[in-house]
């Protein structure tokens, strides 16, 4: 069975990263990772390669930042021929980011069948790019492998065959797992300065929180009345960096109040300041899942969130963008005792597992009917 599997942007690695190392498990599949290049530098993409175990692509694109349609199209431009010449029985997307949406497009439109992994996630909010991203990608997605129940309720409204529809679990919470004995080991909040457990995270680089700056100095308010009583470490996104500049906020390494903002961090660093944090407050998707994973209480910072598991069962809480909001919110969760969650249906780190069989076994009576229909008279 030929599998071609695409990457772009940091937040699909962790996601690829044990469907990799599942495939290659098997002898009856050949692998192969295609890297569109849309997060091409050390901190977006390198180090994540290195710390997750990725292989070398066998091809990168090197699509490089554009506007979302240079994304889109170029990635599709440079992506066919190739997918052309290695005619894959499946081409495999992750998550919602513009790769995803330009490697299921390519692929359907030659014939090729396409598996989404992270299907069926719905913020109902089509400003958000990545909406547009999964909305698309699922509508001419075969198989789609969803996370939590909300996918499939949607998918199903969206009139998606449930057939089609394969609730597996997230592959997120396998690369946790995964790399658990590495972050447990590192010493990145030492290095830091920083006390376990005495210390709150941030992330953020969503447009609608970070492109306006009405809405950025808000936030940035907000986070420096939380820094008083909590110290604050802040991993600065590139599109946020530029904005950042701009408002002359935040510089690189540098300490405002309480706020250190540093670099941003590879996979397993990150893991390992989160987990050891008392807090943390984002507009991340894949943050408000391993918060849920590692029990760390998360406030989101947006005014929706599409994976809603993480608030039913784990320790996430919408919060919005409002200041005031936010930095009550803060100390409400400062005050409370930890929460005791329990982890989504099938988080188990088997979800890898269950792809790649369900894959080879679509595979084989596919296989098994065209056999069929060639012995026909
Ligand atoms: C993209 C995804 C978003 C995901 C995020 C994680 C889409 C629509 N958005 O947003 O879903 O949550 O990645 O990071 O696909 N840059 C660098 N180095 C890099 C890559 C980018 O410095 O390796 C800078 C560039 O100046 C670029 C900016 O970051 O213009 C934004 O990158 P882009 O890929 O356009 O979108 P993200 O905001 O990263």
């Amino acid at each position: 069975m030929k599998i071609t599997n695409i990457v772009g942007a940091r937040p699909n690695f962790m996601k690829m990263a044990p469907l990799i190392r599942e495939m290659s498990r098997h002898p009856e599949i050949q692998a192969r990772l295609i890297h569109t290049g849309q997060h091409y530098d050390d901190a977006m993409a390198g180090r994540f390669f290195q710390d997750l175990g990725l292989p070398t692509p066998d091809v990168s694109l090197e699509v490089g930042s554009g506007s979302h349609a240079y994304q889109t199209g170029e990635v599709m431009k440079r992506l066919e021929p190739i997918l052309s010449d290695q005619r894959p029985d499946v081409v495999v997307v992750v998550g919602d980011v513009n790769s995803t949406v330009a490697g299921a497009l390519t692929a359907v439109k030659l014939g090729i069948s396409v598996a989404h992994v992270e299907a069926g996630l719905r913020s109902f909010d089509r400003t958000m790019p990545e909406e547009i991203n999964r909305l698309v990608t699922d509508a001419i997605a075969d198989q789609l492998f969803v996370t939590e129940e909300s996918g499939r309720e949607n998918l199903r409204r969206e009139g998606i065959d449930a057939d089609r529809i394969h609730m597996v679990g997230n592959v997120m919470i396998d690369s946790l797992e995964q790399c658990r004995q590495v972050w447990e080991q590192s010493d990145i909040a030492a290095r830091l300065g920083l006390e376990r457990g005495h210390y709150g995270v941030v992330t953020l680089h969503r447009p609608s929180n970070v492109d306006d700056t009405v809405t950025l100095q808000g936030l940035v308010k907000a986070l420096e009345d939380i820094g008083q009583t909590l110290p604050l470490v802040f991993p600065v996104h590139p599109r946020t960096r530029q904005r950042f500049e701009s408002l002359r906020v935040g510089a690189e390494s540098s300490t405002s109040g309480n706020i250190r903002y540093i670099a941003p961090l590879g996979y397993v660093e990150f893991i390992s300041l989160v987990a050891g944090s008392r807090l943390a407050l984002t507009d991340s998707g894949g943050l408000q899942e391993e918060t849920t994973a590692l029990g760390v209480p998360c406030l989101t910072l947006r005014e929706q969130t599409e994976r809603p598991i993480t608030i039913t069962h784990g320790t996430n809480r919408i919060v919005g963008t409002s200041p005031d909001r936010i930095v009550s919110e803060a100390f409400r969760a400062l005050a409370e005792p930890a929460r005791v969650t329990s982890r989504p249906p099938l988080w188990d780190g088997k979800a890898a597992q269950r792809i790649v069989a369900a894959l080879l076994d679509l595979h084989a009576a596919r296989s098994g009917a065209a056999a069929t229909l060639a012995r026909r008279p």
